[in-house]
């Protein structure tokens, strides 16, 4: 019997955990403990409890309850959480998803009393340092004994860094295993994928045909905070709204909506509250934004977790950044970088949504991967 504590705190990496709270419960009951620490990082019912009780994962055994704050003040107070319950627990592994800054607490805090770091989603890199994130992911990294990348050009990036991919076990902070085993989440994409079927009313709730709607969601920090890029953004989704006479839903992240009175200029605003094609709503459950992601024809995203459900759905993809870590659904040409930018938002939108012959090769495993983690955590304890 194995134990881990495994740190939650921001949205997706909630979602992340239920792929391996699932594996754990269907098929290693008795070989590994699962303890739950939820830093309280995201902490609105529906940026987080919500997924909680709808995905299946066991009730946090520990809220640190930190909330919003400067980088340096979160990551600060989730540290301290997070050492005073490693050094009570004395888990086997600590279990961290992404690169949030409830991520980079957890590595921190663990590294420093030893116990070994299993990193889900390691080697992403956008190469831009500017992004708090790519700090989070390469800190997190480095200080990681077993890396479990989604995709091979993860995996690549690791070895690039110096990880040597000949490394045998034991492993530890110092001779660490890397291993290339798939995308928790595209597990997560085909098992709730027919829940979702099911039990979503969400289409009808918003009065949404299928094929006939575009899905969009804003939230990464250079968009949100930039009027420049803010109001580029909501602009171009103005316009498509109009000009395609498509209806834009955007279930919009709780950053976002606090900025737009501040950022958007009054009059674009304006338009956009008055531009019936444009939904903007709270944010949804994850069985609800996979309705939405399934049942859209386009989807346009700053989000990284959104721009790869994209993909496993099979839907185009604008994204709002100026480049991706998941390089690979750009090379299918099923998403083009539009970066902040209306023109080329405006392009990118025209180009994707006159394609019918989009293609989206599985790339991202099997399905499998949260039970690859688990035999790989089992194996080398
Ligand atoms: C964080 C992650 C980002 C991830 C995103 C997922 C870091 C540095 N960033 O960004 O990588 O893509 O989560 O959603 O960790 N807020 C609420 N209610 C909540 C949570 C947040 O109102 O439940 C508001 C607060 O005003 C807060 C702001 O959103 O200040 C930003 O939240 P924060 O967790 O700091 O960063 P995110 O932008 O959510
Ligand atoms: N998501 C959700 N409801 C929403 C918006 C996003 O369930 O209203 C899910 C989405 O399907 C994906 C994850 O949240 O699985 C992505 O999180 P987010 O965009 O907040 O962060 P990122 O992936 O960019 O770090």
């Amino acid at each position: 019997m194995i134990k881990i504590v495994t740190i939650i705190g921001a949205r997706p990496q909630i979602i992340k955990a239920a792929a391996l709270s699932r594996a754990i419960s269907n098929h290693f009951q008795k070989e590994i403990t699962e303890v739950i620490v939820h830093t309280g990082q995201h902490y609105d019912d529906n940026m987080s409890q919500v997924f909680i009780d709808e995905l299946g994962i066991p009730q946090p055994n520990y809220n640190l309850k930190v909330g919003s704050g400067s980088h340096g003040e979160q990551t600060a107070q989730m540290i301290i959480g997070i050492e005073t319950i490693l050094i009570k627990i004395k888990p086997d592994f600590l279990v961290l998803y992404g690169d949030t800054n409830s991520t980079l607490a957890g590595a921190i805090a663990a590294a420093k009393i030893h116990i070994p770091i299993v990193h889900i989603e390691a080697g992403l890199r956008s190469f831009n340092k500017a992004m708090p994130e790519e700090i989070n992911r390469i800190m997190c990294d480095h200080a990681s004994t077993l890396l479990f990348s989604p995709t091979k050009t993860g995996f690549n990036n690791l070895v690039k860094e110096g990880f040597n991919p000949n490394n045998k076990a034991p492993f530890s902070a110092d001779n660490p295993g890397i291993f290339h085993c798939g995308d928790v989440m595209y597990d997560n994409s085909l098992y709730f994928k027919e829940i979702s079927k099911q039990n979503s009313t969400i289409l009808n709730d918003n009065e949404l045909t299928e094929g006939k709607f575009i899905l969009s969601t804003i939230h990464r920090n250079n968009n949100t905070d930039d009027p420049v890029r803010l109001n580029a953004i909501f602009s171009s989704l103005h316009n498509i709204a109009l000009m395609d006479n498509t209806t834009i839903v955007i279930p919009l992240h709780p950053r976002t909506s606090k900025l737009l009175d501040k950022n958007l200029n009054k009059e674009l605003l304006s338009s956009v509250k008055a531009n019936d094609n444009i939904k903007i709503i709270e944010p949804v459950s994850f069985l609800d934004m996979i309705a939405l992601e399934s049942n859209c024809k386009m989807i346009v995203t700053d989000s990284g977790g959104v721009q790869k459900e994209a993909y496993y759905f099979n839907k185009p993809c604008i994204i709002l950044r100026s480049e991706t870590e998941w390089v690979e659904i750009v090379e299918q040409s099923a998403a083009i970088i539009a970066d902040a930018n209306e023109n080329k938002i405006m392009k990118s939108f025209n180009e994707l949504i006159n394609k019918d012959n989009l293609k989206f090769p599985l790339l991202f495993g099997d399905g499998k991967a949260a039970e690859f983690i688990c035999k790989t955590m089992l194996h080398l304890k």
